[in-house]
């Protein structure tokens, strides 16, 4: 998959939840193509988000979009099947939580879906080598995961980076997405090192204007990717 501009992939864990529909389609109306949805069980995270009867209305209220589950959960091959039934498109799971990542992914892929594998800020992009063929994007993680709100972490950029090196030296093709903190203050770096997709939670939903803020990102961004490194 490559894409002409990066892809703006707001997460919808920011959104206020008693009009959902309307901030959903407050994005499509801005021409998001790509909604982030951000499962969590209370275990693996300290928080717990929302399941697959969730997923299905978002589906349903947007019917056209690319929908990306990311999975914070403990055992996550259990809830492969319930998600990619709801209407993901993509199935992100953590390398931290898979002991059988291999066959996770192979899982995901199975039930129809895009796969992604997911490293915490403390796990080291090599860790993946042996997965990078196999899946179609590697999420790095800016921020702790379990909450929306964080400060992101600076350390996020080097590893984007060195992804990006990997996918030039190798010509695979997987996505390289980033999730925590972004804002329009990093947007701009971060595709610059070479990151496809942004997931931006706080800096979507928790402005005046759902559309003002995602044109503002948007615009940052595509002029990181006119010198992309
Ligand atoms: C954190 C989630 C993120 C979060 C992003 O565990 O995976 O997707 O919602 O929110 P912001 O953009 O506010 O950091
Ligand atoms: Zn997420």
């Amino acid at each position: 998959m490559t894409f002409d501009s990066p892809i703006l992939a707001p997460s919808l864990l920011a959104a206020d939840f008693t009009k959902l529909g309307d901030e959903i389609q407050a994005c499509l109306d801005s021409e998001i193509r790509w909604l982030h949805c951000d499962i969590m069980d209370g275990k693996f995270v300290p928080n717990i988000s929302y399941g697959p009867f969730v997923v299905e209305a978002i589906r349903r209220a947007a019917p056209e979009t690319f929908l990306d589950v990311h999975l914070m959960i403990e055992n996550p091959d259990a809830f492969v099947e319930p998600f990619a039934d709801a209407g993901a498109n993509l199935i992100s799971v953590h390398q931290e939580t898979c002991p059988h990542l291999h066959r996770t992914i192979q899982h995901i892929k199975n039930q129809g879906c895009l796969s992604g594998v997911v490293i915490n800020p403390a796990t080291p992009v090599d860790t993946l080598y042996p997965i990078f063929e196999d899946v179609d994007l590697v999420l790095v993680m800016s921020v702790n995961p379990g909450f929306g709100g964080q400060s992101f972490i600076e350390s996020s950029l080097k590893k984007i980076y060195k992804l990006n090196e990997i996918r030039k030296q190798t010509q695979m093709e997987f996505l390289i997405q980033v999730d925590g903190g972004v804002n329009r203050e990093n947007c701009t770096q971060l595709v610059r090192k070479g990151a496809d997709v942004l997931v931006a939670g706080s800096s979507v939903f928790k402005q005046e204007s759902i559309s003002e803020a995602i044109q503002g990102l948007r615009s940052k961004m595509n002029a990181g990717r006119a010198d992309l490194v």
